[in-house]
C-alpha cells in the first residue's frame, strides 16, 4: 500500500506512521527525518535545507524532488511506503501522481489528520524541553502553522477530489488516534482487494 499522511506540525504524522509500519510493514518515509539527517551530517543538501527548516519555512520543491526520487528508487520501497509530510506542495503532489503512475502503483489512500492548534501548539512546546529541534519555539511553530494553511491544505482538495481522502480525528491518547487510522486503513484494504 502507498499512504500519504498529511497534517499540521504536531498533529501526530511522526507517531502514528512508526504505529502503522509495525501493523503493515511498509517503510516509512519522512521528508523532515531525511532532511534533518542531511544537517545533523552537514552534507550540502543539510546545509541548505536548516535555512529554511530553522525559520520554519519550506524547502524547495526541486531539492525535496529529487532526495524523494532517490530514496522511491531504492528496492525496500517497491511494494509500498507511508510517506510522512510528503507531498506538502501541488508541486510536489503532481510529481509523486507522475512517479507512481511510471511504477504503476498509484496512491492507495492520503490519511488527513486534524487537531485543534492549542493542541498542536502544546504538543510541539512539550517537545522542545525533551528533544532539540530547531523549529520548535513558539515564534517558528506559528509560522510552519501558517505555511501548513497557505501551502499544504490546498492539497486535500486535491485528494478529496480524486476519492482517497481519508480524515482522522487527532486528538485524544496516541492509541484512541491510531484506531481510528486502521479503521480507515482497514476499510480501504477491503476495498482494493
Ligand atoms: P517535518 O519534520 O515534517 O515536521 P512537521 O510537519 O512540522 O511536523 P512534526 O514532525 O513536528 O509533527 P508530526 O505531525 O510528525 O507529529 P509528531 O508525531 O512528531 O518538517 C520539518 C521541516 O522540514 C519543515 O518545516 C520544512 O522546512 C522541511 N520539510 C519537510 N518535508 C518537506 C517537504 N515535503 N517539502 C518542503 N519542506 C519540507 O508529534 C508531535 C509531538 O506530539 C511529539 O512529541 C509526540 O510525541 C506528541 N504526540 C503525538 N501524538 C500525540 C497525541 N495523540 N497526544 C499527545 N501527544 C502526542
Ligand atoms: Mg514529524
Amino acid at each position: 500500500m502507498l499512504i500519504v499522511f498529511i497534517g499540521p506540525p504536531g498533529s501526530g504524522k511522526g507517531t502514528q506512521c512508526k504505529r502503522l509500519l509495525d501493523y503493515l510493514h511498509i517503510p516509512h518515509l519522512s521528508t523532515g527525518d531525511l532532511l534533518r539527517e542531511a544537517k545533523a551530517k552537514g552534507t550540502s543538501l543539510g546545509q541548505l535545507a536548516s535555512q529554511y527548516m530553522d525559520q520554519g519555512r519550506l524547502v524547495p520543491d526541486p531539492l525535496v524532488l529529487t532526495m524523494v526520487g532517490e530514496k522511491l528508487n531504492e528496492p525496500e520501497f517497491a511494494d509500498g511506503c507511508l510517506f510522512d509530510g510528503f507531498p506538502r506542495t501541488l508541486q510536489q503532489a503532481r510529481a509523486l501522481d507522475e512517479a507512481l503512475a511510471k511504477r504503476g502503483t498509484p496512491l492507495d489512500l492520503v490519511l488527513e489528520l486534524r487537531a485543534s492548534e492549542d493542541e498542536l501548539i502544546a504538543r510541539m512546546l512539550r517537545r522542545s524541553s525533551a528533544e532539540q529541534r530547531a523549529d520548535d519555539n513558539p515564534q517558528t511553530i506559528g509560522h510552519r502553522l501558517e505555511v501548513y494553511r497557505q501551502q499544504t491544505a490546498p492539497l486535500l482538495d486535491y485528494y478529496r477530489f480524486r476519492g482517497v481522502l481519508a480524515v482522522i480525528d487527532g486528538m485524544g491518547t496516541p492509541d484512541q488516534v491510531f484506531q481510528r487510522i486502521k479503521t480507515a486503513v482497514d476499510s480501504r484494504r477491503s476495498k482494493c482487494h
